[in-house]
């Protein structure tokens, strides 16, 4: 190593003064808080739900159970509402502020800015909407829209009545729409004429209907009619929205929910079977969304926030919608993509609202990078204070460029570790308390007790490495698997009995800051989303020709990790580029274009055990090109197996 510690790239970014002397946390306050939390969770939680509005207070602040058949609740005896909390509370004080600024994808046409007034009006109105479709408190309704205000209307008109709501993704396929609708058993579904993506239309209504074709139960269809596109509307199902809401009334009291009534369900991927709704409740959701929004970034008054995120994720659920509004935020709400129409849009967005919190995903951090500094440089960016990133690993090189090229040099960055599960962020710096490192998330939040733990379950201490775990509950916590307790429990509390297996790979250092280093299990993370190997392989062998497929992640320069598919066809069948693209094809018909393989490579046979067991280690050291230390191929059932493959990679 150099003496001369300039040539090193620097890997301690101390708080700017400047941003601790304003910060509504500084590091004596953190220290203080979060050490308090740990010791007296139950006083410090207390102390921190009297942000919210309730209609009763609770009885009891925490009762959990990490084992046995694992028991979660959080502010028993409690009623709160969160479309309340999240609207009319702040119409006194903010009615006239901007709750949602909304941009659409085409930077030429009208945008929308939407006051709290407004937004808790229309809430109010398409609540009445939903009840007079016969929707109770309890009910399941699917929401597939696009990025549009709606999507956040519908939400809050599901939590004001107390309808349980399950938001698809946009981009998943007719099939993956109808599965979400069937297990969770919806009765009325939400979607759009079209969606509008980098100037793309995307046919909601018509994968809606396919979707329907297959899916039962659903009585109700509203339609938001959106880019005006012609679509099919079927007599006494489909309605059009602005037709529904024409002369409703806006008032529509609050439905008084205890704590731990349901508030959605959102699915996600694990390393086995189909997507598992995560289930989230009521009050200990909100008060995690909302108090890890305000403190990690920092949030003020005149803020004006922005999560790239699409509201089909937990991130956008915590942080574009409920954490900001529940804090009287104005959160932004875009429907298009960084690169269109070019790779400026992002930074013509922040000049033009005056964005001071932008928060995205290292995914969309290296696209940007790959186009140079010019589009950037571009615009002034001057407002920007505060930077976030989400999703996955961020590698030190895009972290730096964030740093230097984004925020030039002014602003800290906010690694936030979390995921679907936790409902809110777990392990991220507070701006004006805790010194960066690019690539580590650094510290738990209050109440977050982390564990690293061995492949045996032995706890580890001080700087080590292995599976992250928290020994602990905190009110963000998903609380079941909906209609599948037993899998919750299994999935999550049973590697590693009384604690949450998080499924994460995790290193902490010399100075107690955690550094994720990505998943144990059969999840992949691609460009900040996370797939299923298994549903990835369910649906290749769904095709006639597929005798068996196994998928694995390996590095990829700009999604982080990509899909690498490993296909035996069965006899009689001849590999082929054609045949290639149709598995592709296939593949993002059957789940959507997240899922889409970037290599495929046929496989005569799968290295197996002699029990059957596919040797994954063993696919994923080939896919990364790391096959010269496969380690033992000895157990295998025929060893030739590998060498045909690793003659035959597709990431040479
Ligand atoms: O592997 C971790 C990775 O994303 C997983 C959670 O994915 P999901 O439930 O889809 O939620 C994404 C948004 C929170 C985690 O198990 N992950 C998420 N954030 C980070 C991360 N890995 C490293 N650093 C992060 N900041």
């Amino acid at each position: 190593m150099s003496d001369d510690k300039t040539a090193e790239p620097k890997t301690l970014y101390p708080v700017p003064e400047a941003f601790a002397r304003e910060a509504l946390i500084d590091k004596a306050r953190y220290d203080e808080m979060y050490a308090r939390s740990i010791s007296d969770p139950e006083g410090f939680w207390a102390e921190q739900a009297e942000a919210l509005d309730w209609i009763r207070r609770w009885d009891r602040v925490k009762n959990t159970d990490f084992t046995g058949d694992v028991s979660i609740r959080w502010f028993e005896g409690g009623q709160i509402n969160v479309a309340w909390n999240c609207l009319d509370r702040h119409e006194a004080t903010r009615g006239a502020k901007t709750a949602i600024i909304w941009e659409p994808d085409d930077p030429k046409a009208p945008n929308r800015l939407i006051t709290y007034a407004e937004l808790a009006a229309d809430v109010r109105r398409f609540a009445n909407v939903l009840k007079a479709q016969g929707v109770k408190k309890g009910d399941r309704v699917t929401i597939y829209l696009p990025m549009i205000p709606e999507a956040a209307v519908a939400m809050l008109a599901c939590a004001r009545i107390g309808a349980v709501h399950s938001v698809v993704f946009a981009g998943f396929s007719p099939d993956s729409l109808a599965g979400r609708i069937e297990d969770c058993g919806s009765t009325v579904l939400i979607t759009a004429d079209e969606g509008l993506r980098g100037g793309r239309k995307v046919p909601l209504k018509a994968n809606a209907d396919k979707a329907l074709d297959h899916a039962g139960g659903v009585g109700t269809v509203i339609v938001v009619r959106h880019t005006g596109g012609t679509v099919a509307m079927k007599d006494g199902r489909d309605v059009w929205w602005h037709e529904a809401v024409a002369g409703v009334s806006d008032d529509c009291p609050p439905e008084p929910m205890e704590s731990e009534d349901p508030l959605f369900i959102l699915y996600t991927s694990g390393s086995t079977g189909k997507p598992k709704g995560v289930l989230h409740t009521t009050a200990g959701y909100l008060l995690y969304a909302s108090l890890t929004h305000k403190t990690v970034f920092d949030l003020k008054e005149d803020d004006v926030y922005w999560c790239t995120a699409d509201v089909g994720w937990v991130t956008g659920h915590s942080y574009i919608l409920y954490g900001p509004l529940a804090n009287g935020a104005t959160t932004l709400m875009f429907e298009g993509v960084p690169t269109w129409p070019d790779a400026g849009r992002h930074w013509e967005v922040v000049d033009k609202y005056g964005v001071t919190i932008y928060y995205t995903a290292p995914t969309a951090i290296r696209a940007l990078m790959r186009e140079g500094e010019a589009p950037v440089k571009r615009s002034s960016r001057k407002s920007l204070r505060l930077l976030g990133s989400v999703g996955e690993p961020i590698n030190p090189e895009a972290w730096r460029w964030y740093y230097d090229v984004v925020g030039d040099g002014r602003c800290p960055i906010t690694d936030t570790w979390w995921q679907t599960e936790t409902g809110g962020l777990m392990i991220a710096p507070l701006p004006g308390a805790t010194d960066l490192k690019p690539g580590s998330a650094t510290l738990p939040l209050f109440g977050v007790k982390p564990l690293i733990v061995d492949n045996e379950g032995k706890p580890l201490d001080g700087a080590c490495e292995g599976n992250l775990c928290i020994a602990d509950s905190w009110p963000g916590q998903m609380r079941t698997v909906y209609g599948d307790h037993e899998r919750f429990a299994q999935t999550y509390f049973s590697t590693f009995p009384g604690l949450y297996f998080t499924g994460d790979g995790c290193r902490r250092d010399e100075d107690g800051y955690y550094w994720i280093t990505g998943r144990v299990d059969d999840v992949i993370n691609v460009s900040g989303h996370r797939m299923g190997t298994a549903e990835i392989e369910s649906a290749l062998v769904a095709h006639a020709k597929v005798a068996e497929a196994a998928v694995v992640g390996y590095p990829h320069e700009l999604k982080g990790q990509g899909i690498y598919a490993y296909v035996t066809l069965i006899a009689g069948e001849a590999p082929s580029e054609e045949l290639r693209k149709e598995l592709v094809a296939w593949v993002r018909n059957e789940i959507g274009p997240i899922a889409t393989p970037d290599l495929i490579q046929w496989a005569p046979g799968l290295p197996k055990t002699r029990s059957g067991k596919i040797m994954r280690r063993i696919l994923r050291k080939i896919a990364a090109n790391e096959h010269d230390g496969l380690g033992d191929t000895s157990t295998l059932a025929d060893p030739t197996v590998v060498d045909d493959l690793v003659g035959n990679r597709m990431n040479k």
